[in-house]
């Protein structure tokens, strides 16, 4: 497993100026997400999850705290992070071809044509799209096009991959294929993930640990370790006893959490 690709977010707050007032979206957050980790991060609409990766991503400054990626202050986007955002339709361009789109920020880089050709292929090929390296993203449904997403940011063999919410727009049956594609890419990459999403199950299925967040100003509710097995599936997962507990457990942490509480629950034990 990699060496790189550990992040710190230490006491990160932001506070955006609104008019001539401020509104506090996120208090004061920390964690350790380690190498190789897949860590998901759930809470209420609103919290502060889009916030809090703009932060991580090097796209907004916090206001106060810091995030380190491998020891060194994230700043800028750092080369090493890909990101995936919810909005498919809206970060691919129409105008380019599937093969285009997924090369573009290996063009970018400067990355030769061969080489990119490659890379472009294999990630395609990662995600089940193959076929579709001519075709335009208007010509695909929605998960195809969010595989197209996904397929752009893993060419491009990021150490981090951040993902904001990605398959809230996908129908329930593509959004557990894309769930199982990540856990599969994560496994063959051996990449960071933190995964963004308000779906509680989801959060729990594919994570390795899940972060609460309490609702905004917001702060860490808790820290949850999933002990459930890595090899996972849609049917026989979600169908054990302690998925059900987890889930449930997390449940009543953001029920806990929407009422003001800042403190957790007691944890369900395994
Ligand atoms: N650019 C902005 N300017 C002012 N307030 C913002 C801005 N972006 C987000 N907020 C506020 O910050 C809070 C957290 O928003 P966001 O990070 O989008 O939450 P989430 O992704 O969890 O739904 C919300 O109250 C939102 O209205
Ligand atoms: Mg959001």
């Amino acid at each position: 497993m990699a060496d790189t690709g550990t992040l710190s977010v230490r006491d990160l707050g932001k506070t955006y100026p609104v008019g001539t007032g401020e509104v506090e979206a996120i208090r004061s957050i920390s964690f350790d997400v380690r190498a190789g980790e897949l860590v998901c991060i759930v809470g209420p609409s609103g919290c502060g999850k889009t916030t809090l990766l703009k932060c991580l991503s090097g796209l907004l400054s916090p206001t106060t705290g810091s995030v380190l990626l491998d020891g060194q202050a994230v700043l800028a986007p750092p080369e090493k992070m890909a990101v995936v955002f919810q909005e498919y339709g809206r970060s691919l361009y129409p105008w380019l071809s599937v093969r285009d789109n997924v090369g573009l920020p290996l063009k970018a880089r400067g990355v030769p044509r061969d080489e990119r050709e490659q890379a472009v292929r294999a990630a395609l090929e990662e995600v089940g799209l193959g076929q579709a390296l001519a075709s335009f993203p208007w010509q695909l449904s929605g998960g195809m096009q969010q595989r197209v997403a996904i397929a752009r940011a893993i060419a491009y063999q990021p150490e981090v991959l951040v993902m904001d919410e990605p398959f809230a727009a996908v129908d329930a049956q593509t959004r557990a294929d894309l769930e199982d594609l990540v856990r599969r890419v994560w496994q063959d990459l051996g990449v960071t993930v933190i995964f963004v999403t308000h779906d509680i199950d989801e959060s729990v299925y594919l994570g390795e640990r899940v972060l609460v967040l309490s609702s905004s100003p917001t702060v860490v509710q808790e820290d949850l370790a999933v002990d459930l097995p890595a090899a996972r599936d849609q049917i026989s997962t979600r169908a054990l006893p302690r998925f059900t507990e987890l889930r449930t457990h997390v449940h009543e942490q953001i029920q806990h959490a929407k009422r003001g509480a800042r403190t957790p629950l007691p944890r369900p034990t395994s």
